[in-house]
């Protein structure tokens, strides 16, 4: 779980810290597995508190992603049309994300939404981990210290989301 990761990144000094894109692939992986949970759930109770982890999992990877990580790789490859095109998609998820967060899980369509936002956080993961994550680490940018600027910010918008860290 990303939460967990996050924990021991935060509030460990002798772990080895972690690097930015290790971090941001957890995330990936721990999203990827509540959208698989979703699946299995029957119960509106049930997806309705899933649904809001995922958002809140979603919305701050996304920022933390937008404040940090990708101006320093859009500075560090001079890039013109990875990170514009990821934080298009972003907008987009964030789209999708405000007709699903807080509202009722009460049929197909709901589902549908969800299916259509797994789908398109897949795609857009698919790109990150696939383009920019690879030109990224062949720069020289301090990845450990992204890292450790990362995990930061996400426990303070997990905190005032209310949410675990
Ligand atoms: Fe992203
Ligand atoms: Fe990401």
């Amino acid at each position: 779980m990303a939460t967990s990761l996050i924990k021991k990144t935060s509030s460990s000094k002798t772990k080895k810290p972690v690097d930015a894109m290790a971090l941001l692939r957890a995330d990936h992986k721990a999203v990827g597995a509540l959208f698989e949970e979703y699946k299995t759930l029957r119960s509106p109770a049930k997806k309705k508190a899933l649904v809001a982890k995922i958002c809140t999992e979603l919305s701050v990877h996304a920022q933390v992603e937008e404040e940090i990580f990708y101006p320093a790789v859009q500075k560090a490859l001079k890039d013109r049309t990875l990170v514009p095109e990821a934080t298009v998609e972003h907008a987009t998820m964030k789209g999708l994300i405000g007709q699903v967060e807080g509202k009722e899980p009460d049929g197909d369509m709901f589902d549908a939404k969800i299916t259509v936002l797994a789908e398109y956080v897949a795609h857009h993961v698919k790109e990150e981990q696939g383009e920019m994550f690879p030109k990224a680490k062949a720069t020289s940018l301090d990845l450990h210290a992204l890292g450790a600027q990362i995990a930061a910010r996400k426990g303070e918008l997990l905190a005032a989301r209310g949410a675990p860290q």
